[in-house]
Order: structure tokens, then C-alpha cells, then sequence
């Protein structure tokens, strides 16, 4: 009996090749005993087997035919023949072949549930759809802040799965959150996400990806004060969050003391008084007095988390703070960025479009005519620590354009303790203020721009504020040529040359 010949895959995950290779075979009429499919392992690894395999000749097994019968295989079947493909089980290549085979021979076969064969490919599939789902319900990306200040936030997760699912499960992550840049590593191969284009490559160590930060006490905290101890159901929630994912999920550890609890805690719910039914929306509010309370703001127990959150944490917090509704609609917080000890802070209104898009102040038209002034001025944004004084972008639509709308008073005020908050961990210099609206956030007070343009302000804790217009200001006046009025603009910004360059 001569041995069987080796069809070699060059990735665990490569449908498309396994497809490919085996029409190649069956046309050949290569009977599945006389074939064995093999995954070379990844480049560098290869032991002597799989080199040898690899450059050797293809022989053809005694069996070849010229004119083989090729399977009709339908789509659905096809699709679940593509899930069973990516199971860890080294021999699916060789059912999936035999399946492929027995179906261009045995009309009746696509039919027949109970065939021991087509069971099998059910299964697989059933448990990598399975793990796939998983993975979209518990990756767990933390922030990972770049080297150079204004470098965009680049979000990271460890995921182990099960089976080779991470370029099946990674466009969802892509479509989920397209404005961040992100990345899963996992013990096979990791995929990064550039806000474009998906990039796969290869596997990592769990110490690669980062640890806890101070958004992850929040999610907790968070996390905690959601749990219902009445809703507990232990055999629903470890069949829905199995055990051997718990390790790479932070909120795991809270399950044993609130599991512990709950009896005790249902209890109490039950005899106290009925009240009055709760609005039960997340909900994120700092303190004036500098703690961060989560939760309903309704509810007596409303979690207070204690300061200090570091910028990173209040970023994270700001993202849920639905004090005004603009948040509600927005894609995501525009925090401020910038050096921790920047010597000037400037301030504009809110985000715009493109920033409320990539989570980054100043980086649309706007932006772009501020850094242009600093260009002349010979300031570096990298020296700088640019923020709004409100931090969630509003908009009206019309058509498919988001119309910017000036934020109300009332929208202003309820982002100042998040701008007050900024000032105080930052602890800049100077600041500019960049229009009215930053203007009276910063100074308590409405302020005649047109008046005092150019002119220093002090606040009440004495930190002196530059009063100039907005950007935006000047590109509509201008129709977006800026001309003298630049030039006006750049004398206003000057002043405030001895603490950009410090
Ligand atoms: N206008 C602002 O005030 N801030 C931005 O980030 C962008 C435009």
C-alpha cells in the first residue's frame, strides 16, 4: 500500500487555498484515503517534515482519474463548510475533503441529516460560530497612549480563542468601532486596525498587551453598581460567560464577592419599601468636589468612585457623561491632548465633525487654520494642551451633512467640572480662549470677544486667560480666506509667545 499523498495548507485559516487545492484534487479524482491535509507551521518553525514537504514533488496517488466528478456544493453548505474549516481539530481538512468527495458521488448526501460526516462538519461549524460570538462579547481593549504627546490613543486586547477564528471575528471589531485604532493580540496571530484597512500578523504574549487603567476602575465601579443581585441566574451566566474566559475579562473578579452577596442583598431589596419605578440609564457625573459618582443619578446610592482620576480615567468618564443630551448623539468624547505639563492650554468651543469622528480635537478646518497659526508663530502643537469647553460634538443633520450647532449655556455648564477638572491636573500657565464660547466657560462671565481680543483676563483663582476669536470665526467671515483677519489673529496669539515656547 503506498503512503497517501500530503496536500499542505500554508495557514490554518485559508478557506479560500483548502478550496482551491481541493477542487484541484477531486478533478483529479484523488480518493480522500489517498490524501492527507497538513497546516505548515508558521515560517521559522518548520520542522524537517514540513520543509521537505514543501519543496517536494507532487506525486499523484494510484487513484487519479482526468475526468472526475466535482461536487455542486449549495452556499449555505458551503458557508458552513468555510466555520468547520477553522476549528482546531487537525483532521478537518481530510472530513471536509471526504464530505467534498462523497457529495460529487452520492446524490441523496446533502440531505441526509443523520450521515455521521455531515454531522460532524455540523459541529465544528456549531462550536467555531460559537467561539467567534465569544470573542465579540469579550474582548476587552484598554487604552494605550502614544510615546509623543497629540499621537492617537491606539486601544488594545488579549483574546485566547478557541479555535482560528480571528480573521473570521475581526471586521465586526473593524465595523464596531471604526474611528479608533485598535488592536487584538492573541496567542496565534494579532490584527490591528489603522481606521482603514484591517492588518494581520503574527501571534503575541499576554505581557504584550497592556494592563488596567484608571477607565478600567471605572468600568468596575461601573460594573458593580449595575449587578442585580435579584437577576442573578448562575447556570445562565457561566453558560453565557463560560469559566475559561474569565481570566482575560477584569469584571470576572467582581463575580465572586457580588455572587457571595447576592442572597443577602435580594433579601433587603425584598423587605424594604416598593419605590417609585427609576430611570435606569448609565450615567457618569464628576462631583464638583472631585469625586466621580456612576450610575442613576436618581438612586441614593449612586457610586461615587474618589479622585484622582489621572486624564486617561477622565477621558474614559467623560465618554458616558450624559449631563447634557449632545453626548447621546455624538460618536465618542473629544478630550483635550497634549503634555501633562504644558505651559499653555488653549481652548475652543466643542469638536467638530472630523474630530468628533476621530476622537481628536482640532483636526478639521478649524484645526487646521489654528495650526497653520502656530506654523507662523513657530509654536509646536506637541508643546501644547488643546481642549474645548465642551467636549462631545453637536450637530444638526441635514441630508447626510451634521450641521455644527453653537452648544447652549446650559450644555456649556454642564462640561465645565470636565474643563476645571483638565485645568487642574494640567495646571497650565496661561490659557487662551478661543471665541465666546470658551471665553465665559473659562471666565464665569459673558466676554465681548470683538472688545477685548488680544487682551489678558484673569479668573477668579488668578490664572490669566488670552481672549481671541475662534478659528471658525475667521474662515466664515472670509469665506475661508482668512487674509488680514489672519494676520490680526496671529498679533492676538502672540502674546501669549512666553508660554507656548516654555
Ligand atoms: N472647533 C473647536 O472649537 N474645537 C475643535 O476641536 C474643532 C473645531
Amino acid at each position: 500500500m503506498t503512503a497517501p499523498a500530503q496536500a499542505l495548507l500554508t495557514a490554518e485559516d485559508d478557506f479560500p487555498a483548502f478550496r482551491a487545492a481541493a477542487r484541484s484534487w477531486l478533478s483529479r479524482g484523488v480518493a480522500p484515503h489517498d490524501v492527507q491535509w497538513r497546516v505548515a507551521p508558521p515560517a521559522g518553525e518548520a520542522g524537517d517534515l514540513f520543509t521537505a514537504l514543501a519543496s517536494g514533488p507532487e506525486t499523484l496517488p494510484a487513484s487519479t482519474s482526468l475526468s472526475a466528478p466535482l461536487p455542486s456544493v449549495p452556499r449555505a453548505m458551503l458557508e458552513r463548510f468555510a466555520l468547520a474549516s477553522l476549528h482546531r481539530d487537525p483532521g478537518r481538512f481530510d472530513l471536509l475533503y471526504r464530505v467534498l468527495w462523497r457529495l460529487a458521488r452520492e446524490p441523496g448526501l446533502r440531505d441526509d441529516p443523520l450521515d455521521p460526516d455531515l454531522a460532524q462538519v455540523h459541529r465544528l461549524a456549531r462550536s467555531v460560530s460559537r467561539d467567534v460570538h465569544k470573542m465579540h462579547a469579550f474582548v476587552r481593549f484598554r487604552p494605550v497612549h502614544g510615546e509623543s504627546p497629540g499621537e492617537d490613543v491606539i486601544h488594545v486586547a488579549w483574546f485566547e480563542p478557541d479555535h482560528h477564528i480571528v480573521r473570521e471575528a475581526a471586521p465586526f471589531f473593524a465595523r464596531r468601532f471604526t474611528t479608533l485604532r485598535w488592536a487584538i493580540l492573541t496567542p496565534e496571530c494579532s490584527v490591528r486596525w489603522d481606521g482603514e484597512t484591517l492588518h494581520h500578523g503574527p501571534g503575541a504574549e499576554r505581557e504584550d498587551a497592556p494592563g488596567p487603567d484608571d477607565g478600567e476602575a471605572l468600568w468596575l465601579a461601573y460594573y458593580q453598581n449595575t449587578f442585580n443581585p435579584a437577576r442573578l441566574k448562575i447556570a445562565t451566566m457561566t453558560r453565557e460567560m463560560p469559566r475559561r474566559y474569565w481570566h482575560n475579562l477584569p469584571e470576572a473578579a467582581l463575580i465572586a464577592p457580588l455572587t457571595d452577596a447576592a442572597a443577602e442583598r435580594t433579601g433587603a431589596m425584598l423587605s424594604a419599601e416598593a419605590a417609585a419605578p427609576r430611570r435606569a440609564r448609565p450615567w457618569v457625573r464628576l462631583q464638583p468636589e472631585g469625586a466621580l459618582a456612576l450610575g442613576d443619578p436618581d438612586l441614593p446610592a449612586a457610586l461615587r468612585v474618589p479622585l484622582p482620576v489621572g486624564l486617561g480615567g477622565l477621558r474614559t468618564a467623560a465618554n458616558a457623561c450624559r449631563d447634557c443630551p449632545i453626548g447621546e448623539h455624538a460618536t465618542q468624547v473629544v478630550f483635550g491632548e497634549g503634555p501633562r505639563d504644558a505651559g499653555l492650554m488653549v481652548v475652543g468651543e466643542q469638536p467638530g465633525d472630523q474630530e468628533d469622528l476621530r476622537g481628536r480635537a482640532f483636526v478639521g478646518p478649524a484645526g487646521q487654520l489654528l495650526a497653520q497659526a502656530m506654523k507662523e508663530l513657530g509654536w509646536s502643537r506637541e508643546r501644547l494642551y488643546l481642549t474645548n469647553a465642551v467636549k462631545h460634538f453637536k450637530f444638526e443633520p441635514r441630508g447626510k451633512r451634521r450641521m455644527h450647532k453653537t452648544p447652549g449655556q446650559r450644555e456649556v455648564e454642564a462640561c465645565l467640572p470636565w474643563l476645571e477638572r483638565e485645568i487642574a491636573l494640567v495646571s497650565p500657565r496661561a490659557l487662551v480662549a478661543l471665541g465666546a464660547t470658551a471665553a465665559r466657560a473659562l471666565l464665569g462671565a459673558p466676554v465681548p470677544v470683538q472688545e477685548v481680543r488680544g487682551q489678558w483676563l484673569a479668573r477668579p483663582d488668578g490664572l490669566q486667560v488670552l481672549v481671541t476669536l475662534h478659528p471658525a470665526a475667521l474662515l466664515r467671515a472670509t469665506d475661508g480666506q482668512p487674509g488680514r483677519g489672519f494676520d490680526q489673529w496671529l498679533e492676538d496669539l502672540r502674546q501669549a509667545e512666553a508660554f507656548a515656547l516654555a
